[in-house]
């Protein structure tokens, strides 16, 4: 990313005031970033304060005869290797889509020669209406990127799609946009995610009620910085990162084996929520309700522990991650589990709130080092902030 620029639109929402951290981010990596405050954008963050973090002047009114001369819109939007557009509105979306030019924003995109990127922020009733769903076909048809919407609770109450994505998700958007090599390249990465499904009969199971979306956003964010990723997923409603290799399996002894088939790998992140016990034998066919109301007695026998059985195996990755969801005493049965399994580092997180099947997480990380509590954060977040930790010990390791 080091020394490459970005044009960063500024738009008119509440949301503007995540575009400074975005600015923020963007300088940690070296990336220039040049603003353009929309008019409406001036409403929620000053020029001041953004001009302060980008170290540059603010570009905001088209018709300047200073700013022209200094430096002309087509030029200002062709210097840069991208054009970011955080927050997006619903009227920025709509210029774009039908090439309006009425001020320096719209002017800026209409002229650019870049990938633009557009992370959209507004209500959800807004991002379901049919003219900004028509815009949105439009813009991704003429090829324009999109970063979120997120669905969470908005500043307006309501729930839903329409939250705009976290400054660190534009950042690994930015980083895809511009096919960056990432840290993790030529590393080979083993990710599982989801629940298992262990058969009682052929209609019945036990399972649990993981959705995978921690999972599947870390081997999202591995894929992203570069590493060969495949993803061992248990039956969720997901579908895979793009550049992630996916297999499906149902049971624990089925994620065993393929675990194993994918070995060899630098980093192995155990998310997958593996049911501890079976059902000693599973029905060939549908167990019936007998008349007499006798209840069948399901006999459990234990299932293979995964990150047990590889963390003695020769195959053992050099950074073996497990996961512990945990309802009590998370951290001291984290920090147990880690010593009892062979693994380098645990994650714990609760999972007595709505942890599993939220979109947010947070997470404490136990290494040898000791415990790291994180904040919390979206599970999508997690996962860059993993994949760069894991780039920094895999690096500092080779
Ligand atoms: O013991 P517990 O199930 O809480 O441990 C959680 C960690 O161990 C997770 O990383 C999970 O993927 C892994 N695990 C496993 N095989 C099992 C049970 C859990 O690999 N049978």
């Amino acid at each position: 990313m080091r020394g490459k620029t970005v044009l960063l639109i500024i738009g008119g929402g509440i949301a503007a005031y995540k575009a400074l951290e975005l600015v923020r981010r963007l300088a940690e990596r070296g990336v220039r970033t040049r603003a353009i405050l929309t008019k409406a954008g001036a409403e929620f963050v000053t020029p001041l304060s953004v001009s302060a973090l980008t170290g540059e002047k603010i570009y905001s009114d088209l018709f300047s005869l200073t700013d022209e001369a200094e430096m002309g819109h087509i030029q200002l939007s062709r210097s840069a290797d991208l054009v970011v557009v955080a927050p997006a509105t619903a009227d920025l979306m709509a210029k774009m889509a039908n090439g309006l030019a009425n001020d320096l924003a719209s002017t800026s995109l209409l002229a650019t020669d870049k990938p633009v990127l557009m992370a959209p922020a507004m209500n959800v009733r807004m991002w379901e209406s049919a003219s900004v769903k028509r815009n949105r076909e439009i813009l991704e048809k003429d090829g324009v990127l999109f970063a979120g919407p997120n669905d969470g609770e908005m500043a307006c109450g309501e729930f839903g799609p329409g939250r705009m994505a976290e400054p660190l998700e534009i950042v690994a958007a930015i980083e895809r946009a511009l096919a960056i090599e990432g840290p993790l390249a030529g590393f080979k990465a083993l990710v599982t995610a989801g629940p298992t499904r262990e058969p009682v009969d052929p209609v019945r199971f036990l399972a649990n009620h993981s959705s995978g979306k921690q999972g599947y956003a870390i081997a999202d964010a591995l894929a992203r910085a570069g590493a060969e990723t495949t993803l061992i997923s248990g039956p969720v409603d997901l579908t895979a990162p793009q550049g992630v290799k996916l297999q499906r399996v149902t049971t624990a002894r089925e994620m065993l084996a393929a675990c194993e088939a994918a070995l060899p790998a630098d980093v192995l992140v155990m998310a997958a929520a593996v049911a501890d016990w079976r059902p000693d034998f599973a029905a060939n066919s549908k167990i019936k309700k007998s008349t007499d109301r006798v209840v069948p007695l399901i006999k459990l026998v234990e299932n293979p522990d995964i990150l047990a059985t590889i963390a003695q195996s020769a195959q053992r990755p050099r950074l073996l991650i497990g996961f512990a969801a945990e309802t009590d005493d998370v951290v001291p049965n984290a920090v147990a589990k880690r010593a009892r399994k062979g693994a380098d580092w645990i994650i714990a997180n609760d999972v007595s709130g709505d942890v599993m099947g939220g979109d947010r997480n947070r997470i404490h990380l136990i290494s040898e080092a000791g415990t790291e509590d994180w904040p919390d954060m979206t599970k999508s977040e997690v996962g860059i902030q993993l994949a760069a930790r894991i780039a920094k010990t895999l690096k500092g390791a080779a």
